[in-house]
């Protein structure tokens, strides 16, 4: 779907690659990948997760920070690499956008879709509405029942990145919990009412009349009491704005994994990927990484948890025909939001580690699009 458009030869050479299974991987990473910037000799010559995503017609992209891109020697090169697509971290946000009303800063998200320009990968818009990352100013307007903030920030954002061609348009609205009718009691339910996906869909397709619009939650991933009414209640909301006609594409499935939850079940998770797909609906894997449960076991044992547990996911998500992509909230553990600053050790929950060489998360992945793809 986002293919690269990369030569023959690299294709070539995806089909002739031997499979590896998740074990020989944490061998070969044990073995051949000790930490620090350019342990990953191989880096060049295996094919990139991205190709290997086409391979199915699907995309592998990473969320990413500009700040961090330019920072960082090794990042962008690993990112242009592995990566079909990149989601703007934080960039996209509309506080990152208009902290002061009236007053944008577009110079992050510019420089992301320059880079992402620059090296053939496309970007995924997330997100419009999103509460957390609503401006207090805005807030205040919408709460007074104010729509006109949000049509102005829709305009700003369709019109500049207008070939973006994927936006999480609502941000986050399912709460079974503290919410209302299941809904997040967010500023713009209590100050516009539940109709406002519906709205900010019609909003973005008014403005955006060919791009793909999502709606992108979390927390449907386990087998529990809230997760399972967190994936009624999203299906339900999927279904109503397809019978009212709301311009809904797709959905993100943020599934940030967590070791804690328990183990992931092919009997929760196909049934919930079947329903998205009989409301004709496709979804993208938009968030996917692993928050540790024991970070004091030895190295080799936790990432070979994190990575039974991305196999598990990802070969349930991937024999789905309807998921179209996946997404890893970073590429490298050092710049996970689950990495908290200072921590010691960090979680190792994306598929590079912090020294930006490739781990037994990426095996799995690898694996996983490999046994989807070729049966
Ligand atoms: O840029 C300021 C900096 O100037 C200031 O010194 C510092 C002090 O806290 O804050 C910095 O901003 C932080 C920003 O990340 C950059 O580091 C914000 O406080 C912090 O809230 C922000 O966190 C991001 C969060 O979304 C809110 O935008 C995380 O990095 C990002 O990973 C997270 O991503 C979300 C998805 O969008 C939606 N799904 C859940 C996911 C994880 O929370």
């Amino acid at each position: 779907m986002q293919g690269r458009g990369r030569g023959f030869r690299d294709q070539r050479m995806t089909f002739t690659l031997p499979r590896r299974g998740v074990l020989a991987g944490v061998a070969a990473a044990a073995l051949l990948k000790p930490f620090g910037a350019g342990a990953d000799s191989d880096a060049q010559t295996t094919p990139s997760l991205a190709r290997i995503a086409a391979r199915g017609g699907r995309y592998y992209g990473a969320a990413a920070r500009f700040d961090q891109i330019e920072a960082e020697r090794g990042l962008g090169p690993a990112l242009a690499r592995e990566c079909a697509q990149l989601t703007p971290e934080i960039h996209m946000k509309w506080d990152a956008i208009e902290w002061h009303a009236g007053q944008h800063s577009f110079e992050q998200a510019d420089g992301l879709v320059r880079f992402a320009r620059e090296h053939g990968l496309k970007v995924r818009g997330h997100t419009l509405l999103w509460d957390q990352s609503t401006p207090a100013w805005a807030k205040s307007k919408i709460l007074a029942g104010d729509w006109s903030p949000i049509r102005r920030h829709f305009e700003t954002m369709l019109g500049r990145y207008g070939d973006v061609e994927e936006w999480d348009v609502v941000n986050e609205p399912i709460d079974t919990v503290g919410g209302k009718g299941g809904l997040r009691r967010n500023c713009f339910h209590r100050g516009l009412g539940a109709g406002y996906v519906a709205r900010a869909l019609r909003e973005a397709r008014s403005l955006a009349p060919t791009a793909r619009l999502l709606v992108n939650d979390y927390g449907f991933d386990y087998d529990n009491p809230v997760e399972e009414a967190r994936r009624r209640r999203f299906v339900k909301l999927l279904a109503d704005l397809k019978a009212e006609g709301a311009p809904l594409d797709g959905v993100g499935v943020q599934a940030h994994l967590d070791l804690s939850k328990g183990p992931l079940k092919p009997e929760i998770l196909e049934p919930f990927f079947a329903k998205i797909a009989d409301l004709g609906l496709y979804a993208v894997i938009s968030e996917l990484d692993v928050k540790e449960h024991d970070l004091a076991a030895p190295l080799a044992e936790r990432d070979r948890r994190v990575a039974d547990q991305v196999q598990q996911y990802l070969d349930i998500a991937l024999a789905q025909p309807n998921v179209r992509g996946v997404v890893t909230w970073g590429l490298s553990d050092r710049h996970s939001w689950l990495s908290e600053a200072g921590a010691d050790p960090i979680n190792r929950g994306l598929p590079y580690d912090a020294g930006l060489a490739r781990k037994p998360m990426y095996w799995a992945m690898r694996d996983s699009f490999l046994r989807a793809h070729d049966g």
